[in-house]
């Protein structure tokens, strides 16, 4: 259990908030295992028909936690790590999944919005996956899921420069329902899960395994996993995490490839 994840229940709506604002709701380890804790829970809970998944504070989430990342490179990390278990549960949930996002949504805050049914952005949104920033390689199904959305071209411009994308372009790209003013979005995200979980559960589950496929998912989860755990032990991902810790831009050029 952790205190950076508010779970309600209520009308049928399971949702999950992020709740860890001082640091941008940056996800830690326990932050993932209450995630994933509900979202497995919910699959046989007749009460929970939707899931809305939010934020708190002015971002829905600044990605993994960085000193997180830090520790496991070096070792210090102990325990189990329930990132997986997230993952697995984003790419099998069959409840319909609803995330309002304000502000910055950054790496895996934009790789689940791949795995969200709805996507509400404020105006303010920014998506942003600056995975190989941090010397990493995207996660999340999302080596397949982002060049489907959005192209190759642009999915690996995106990954490779980590640069955000706003709202309206977002939107432009496929990558949300809509656009909402900030005011409205968690108003709009009530509506639109307290629609869903008015319709037919069991059909609306059914035409989601018809749409994304979890064996491919988990398949492509587990290889991205496995790149991930090695680059994690590299000298530019050494690089990157002291250069956050620092706060100053990492020099990766010193470094050979
Ligand atoms: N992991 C750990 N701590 C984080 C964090 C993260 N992903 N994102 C933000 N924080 C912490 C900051 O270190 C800072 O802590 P401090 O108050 O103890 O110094 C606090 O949260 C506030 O963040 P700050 O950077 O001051 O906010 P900002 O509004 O200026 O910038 C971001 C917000 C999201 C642009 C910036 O924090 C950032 O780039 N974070 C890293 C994002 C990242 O690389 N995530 C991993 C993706 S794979």
């Amino acid at each position: 259990m952790t205190e950076h994840v508010k779970i309600e229940r209520k009308d049928n709506i399971l949702t999950l908030m992020l709740a860890r604002p001082d640091k941008k709701n940056a996800l830690t380890n326990a932050m993932y295992g209450a995630l994933a804790d509900a979202m497995v829970a919910a699959e046989t809970d007749p009460a929970a028909r939707v899931i809305v998944i939010r934020g708190e504070g002015d971002m829905f989430t600044s990605g993994n936690d960085v000193g997180d990342f830090a520790a496991i490179a070096t070792g210090a990390f102990k325990g189990e790590r329930h990132v997986a278990r997230f993952l697995d549960a984003l790419a099998r949930a069959s409840r319909p999944l609803v995330a309002a996002v304000q502000g910055r949504a950054v790496g895996v805050g934009t790789t689940m919005l791949l795995h969200s049914d709805i996507v509400l952005l404020a105006d303010d949104a920014l998506l942003s996956t600056p995975f190989i920033n941090l010397a990493l390689v995207p996660e999340a199904a999302s080596t397949i899921l982002m060049p489907m959305r959005l192209g190759y071209a642009r999915a690996y411009e995106m990954f490779a420069f980590g640069e955000p994308l706003d709202a309206k372009t977002a939107h432009g790209l496929g990558l949300a329902n809509r656009v909402v003013p900030r005011d409205r979005l968690h108003a709009e995200a009530a509506a639109v899960a307290a629609r869903l979980a008015k319709q037919p559960a069991g059909s609306l589950s059914a035409m989601k395994r018809l749409m994304r496929d979890p064996a491919v998912l988990t398949a492509q989860i587990a290889a991205e996993s496995a790149c991930f755990a090695e680059r994690l032990k590299t000298a530019e991902a050494r690089e990157a995490f002291t250069a956050f810790a620092e706060k100053r831009p990492p020099d990766f050029a010193k470094l050979a490839g």
